[in-house]
């Protein structure tokens, strides 16, 4: 009995001895991770706390091997519109090859891309890699403005004065164009219904070329699916977050 109560006490102190050694080196490989360079991002945000529980806006790391974020900070939620923002993301790895302020979904892809840096932006810097954004709306229904409107459907919805369909989705126009309003197409279905994406006319003109028959269902491209969703999370959520 004696002798097991021994061998117990040799294994014991064994194993206590092995855990101490690999704490020690785990640390010191922890620190050398925690090493490498810091962003310092500065700017006029407005439009933060809008988005719904499916996005955050940060400030993220990516490599050139996944489209999924490596390092990730969020932007303070809950903060006025308008209040100026000074903040650091340290920890930034080599293998880092570029920098963005966007807004990212739980899988921590890049959907909205507000500013990026890469290439001998970074790799000229050292230390502390410098943003300066300036004054930004960062706001969900403002980005669905700049990164679907304004890039995909203003050369015929209002940029030039006139509208196809008579809908202006032209910034400042947009918004008050879209949401309660019946489709000129069809005036028993609103082109946002507030709550219902799959009942609102702009959702079917994207998504279900059937229903509409009216072409624009590639007006995205493949890569660009993720904007689709943006807008349906926005007309079911979004919208009751204040984002006018
Ligand atoms: C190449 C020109 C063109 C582009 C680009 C375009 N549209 Fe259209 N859109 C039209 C035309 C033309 C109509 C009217 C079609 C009809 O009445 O049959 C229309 C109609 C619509 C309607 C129905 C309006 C209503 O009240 O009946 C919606 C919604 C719409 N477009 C959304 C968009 C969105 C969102 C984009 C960008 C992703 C976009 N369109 C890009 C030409 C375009």
């Amino acid at each position: 009995m004696k002798n097991y109560i021994l061998f117990f006490l040799a294994i014991f102190t064994l194993t206590t001895f092995c855990s101490c050694d690999d704490g020690r080196i785990y640390e010191k490989e922890v620190d050398i991770q925690r090493g490498g360079r810091a962003m310092k991002l500065t700017g006029r945000f407005s439009g933060i706390s809008n988005w719904t529980d499916d996005y955050s806006v940060v400030v993220a790391g990516f490599n050139d091997k996944s489209e999924y974020a490596v390092i990730t900070k969020s932007l303070p939620v809950n903060v006025a519109d308008g209040t100026d923002i000074v903040m650091t993301l340290g920890g930034i790895s080599d293998d880092v090859k570029s920098l963005k302020l966007c807004v990212i979904s739980r899988l921590r892809e890049c959907i909205v891309e507000f500013k990026t840096m890469e290439d001998e932006e970074l790799t000229a810097v050292t230390d502390t890699i410098l943003m300066d954004v300036g004054t930004l709306d960062v706001g969900m229904f403002s980005s669905i403005q700049s990164q679907v409107f304004d890039n995909r459907c203003v050369a015929c919805h209002g940029q030039t004065g006139s509208a196809s369909g008579n809908l202006f989705l032209t910034e400042d126009k947009s918004y008050h164009a879209l949401v309660n309003q019946p489709a000129h197409k069809n005036s028993d279905i609103l082109l946002v219904k507030p709550g219902s994406a799959e009942k609102s006319f702009l959702h079917l003109v994207l998504n279900r070329a059937g229903d509409t028959s009216m072409n624009h269902t590639d007006m995205l491209s493949e890569d660009e699916q993720p904007l689709l969703k943006l807008i349906d999370n926005w007309i079911n959520e979004g919208i009751f977050l204040n984002n006018e």
